[in-house]
């Protein structure tokens, strides 16, 4: 099918994957109306269209943590990214990077640290989920920093997993979903290549890493079902705060009281996000959460945010909004399932083309120009 704007990837993955897979990236919790509200609120902001204004030489260069970005963009920490394209995890750090900006690794990736870090050129960035099994977490922030990461992103709103019932519809969770998962694996003719190359199941790169054993799919939802940990406050994170020297941030903030929090802890910066509506439906929107947030702690800490960034003018708002720089979630995956490291680098080069067109025709020649002025609202 023929590519030309970001949101055609997602209807490229839709054919690719099977539909288990799928759902599980596109799907979001319960009904589903923050994920949709995500998309919406960003594309309902207005911009001012500024004219005559010599708009010859723009720059999206962004400063965050000693690190330079070309664009401000980060690729989010998505789970199981291995399982969209094989070996995903170093298809979409190889893109980043060739794009001048950082990856993000999950916790739950297919490809361990140690592989994916030395595959690239530039510093990537882990995330860490708050587990009942500190054991793993320290185990994972070790290896972490053993292999150069710099910046710890440490994801707060997984106290409890939120319900995803496409997950239940799909096979890809409830009663027998391994069994399920994989004979839709095994029968796809485009999955079964890379699932389980003749029957050996997918392995969980940093979980069978710790665990010392293959972690096939089954083994790593049980461990993980086990491992959530509702009794955690920003107490508990101190441990981490001194194990960690690098900049940390804190990922799940939507509201100024928790943004005033995370700065009084003493984190590096916060990501406003909702998950990407797959925690708390009827939560607000990122876009709704962050004008406040960026009110109460603008300039204290970096103020990064995701969750329904679909294409180039949604950055643009972001930013405009407050953000310093914005994490992508399904936006990459899509690509990256699609087309595995070259649809993620176009998907990069189509964001950027158009931040440059919304620039022009705005009147922001930096980043550091893109500032509530340019919004009509
Ligand atoms: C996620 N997200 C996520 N976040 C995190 O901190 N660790 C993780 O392992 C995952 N895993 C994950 C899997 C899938 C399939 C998706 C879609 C998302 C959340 C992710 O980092 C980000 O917050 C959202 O994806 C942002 O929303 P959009 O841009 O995808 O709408």
């Amino acid at each position: 099918m023929i590519i030309s704007s970001p949101s055609d990837y997602r209807e490229a993955a839709r054919r690719k994957l099977p539909p288990f897979l799928f759902h599980y990236i596109d799907g979001g919790a319960y009904a589903e109306q923050t994920l949709r509200r995500n998309v919406e609120d960003w594309q309902s902001i207005a911009l001012r269209q500024r004219v005559l204004q010599d708009m010859t030489s723009l720059s999206l260069e962004t400063k965050l943590f000693d690190e330079t970005l070309r664009l401000p963009i980060i690729l989010g920490p998505v789970g199981l990214t291995g399982m969209y394209a094989r070996r995903g995890e170093v298809q979409a750090a190889k893109a980043a990077a060739s794009r001048g900006v950082p990856f993000t690794m999950s916790t739950v990736s297919v490809c361990p640290i140690e592989e994916v870090a030395p595959a690239i050129d530039r510093p990537m960035w882990f995330q860490l989920y708050v587990l009942r099994d500190r054991g793993f977490m320290k185990n994972a922030l070790e290896r972490a920093r053993a292999a150069g990461v710099k910046t710890l992103v440490f994801t707060v709103d997984m106290p409890t997993p939120g319900a995803r019932y496409r997950d239940a519809h799909s096979g890809m969770s409830g009663p027998n979903a391994e069994i399920r998962r994989m004979v839709q694996a095994m029968t796809h003719p485009a999955w079964a290549w890379d699932v389980g190359v003749r029957g050996t199941p997918h392995d969980l790169g940093n979980v069978s890493a710790y665990l010392g054993k293959p972690t096939g799919l089954a083994d790593y939802i049980g461990w993980l079902a086990n491992n959530f940990d509702p009794s955690i406050s920003w107490k508990d994170l101190q441990w981490i705060r001194d194990f960690w020297d690098g900049p940390m941030i804190i990922k799940g903030i939507l509201d100024p009281q928790d943004a005033r929090d995370a700065v009084s802890f003493g984190a590096d910066g916060i990501v406003v996000s909702n998950h990407g509506g797959r925690q708390l439906d009827g939560v607000l929107s990122s876009a709704c959460a962050l004008p406040a947030i960026a009110d109460a702690v603008k300039g204290e800490l970096k103020i990064l945010v995701d969750s329904g960034i679909r294409n180039g003018l949604d950055v643009v708002r972001a930013i405009a909004l407050g953000a310093d720089a914005v994490l992508l979630g399904r936006a990459f995956i899509y690509a990256l399932a699609a087309n595995g490291q070259a649809g993620v680098e176009n998907l990069l080069d189509l964001f950027e083309k158009e931040m440059r067109v919304a620039m022009t025709l705005t009147g922001a020649k930096s980043v550091a120009g893109m500032t509530r002025e340019m919004l009509a609202i």
